[in-house]
């Protein structure tokens, strides 16, 4: 099974990233093949809302960084996106990504019955962390996303969210997440 893995964080050894890590590591473990964007290390632009992909092309025109990592999403089975929740919403780098999906869309996305690109069936394991402990405080991110995800032919989705997450090292005291990350990849993956 291929997995992709994009990293909104900008944290290389944040809480996102260790717990997709962590994923990512039973996941191969079990067989899986990984590969993994950190999207801040990437020279990426936002869509241009050019509509190419909706006149004349079947991907994304900009080519940038972003160009392979929507082409390696595209081709697996399983995509997992991480990120720190910032101002109530993913980081910025990860919207970059999510907003250049659009490509994935056919032109007539709104009318037609199959409006992706992209084959049926795949599976999301959303991780996203955040600083504030209530947990009914940015509760709405990953429903708000999974509803686009699942027009793409997403039909398996999984959040893993952790709130308290402030300190870049919170995880290695969150046992119980890690096993929930562990749990969530062995699910998939058997
Ligand atoms: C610019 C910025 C904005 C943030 N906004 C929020 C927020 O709105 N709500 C929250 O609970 N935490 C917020 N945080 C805290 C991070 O979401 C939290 O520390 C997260 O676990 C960091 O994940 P990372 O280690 O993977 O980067 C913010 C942090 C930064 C730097």
């Amino acid at each position: 099974m291929k997995i992709v893995c994009v990293l909104g964080s900008p944290r290389k050894t944040g809480n996102s990233a260790t717990l997709a890590g962590h994923f990512l590591q039973t996941a191969n473990a079990l067989g899986a093949e990984s590969q993994s964007f950190l999207l801040n290390g990437l020279r990426v632009k936002g869509c241009q809302a050019c509509y190419s992909c909706k006149k004349n092309s079947e991907t994304c025109v900009i080519q940038d960084d972003l160009t392979e990592v929507l082409a390696a999403v595209s081709e697996a089975e399983v995509l997992v996106m991480a990120t720190p929740t910032y101002y109530g919403e993913v980081s910025s780098q990860l919207k970059a990504f999510i907003d250049r999906t659009f490509s994935y869309l056919v032109p007539d996305f709104l009318s037609s019955p199959r409006p992706s690109r992209l084959t049926p069936g795949k599976k999301l394991v959303f991780i996203i962390t955040q600083a504030q402990p209530d947990e009914k405080l940015f509760a709405d991110v990953f429903p708000r996303y999974e509803r686009f995800f699942k027009w793409y032919g997403y039909t398996d989705c999984h959040l893993v969210r952790v709130c308290g997450a402030g300190h870049e090292a919170d995880m290695l005291e969150r046992r119980d997440i890690v096993r929930l990350v562990e749990e969530t990849a062995r699910n998939i993956l058997t």
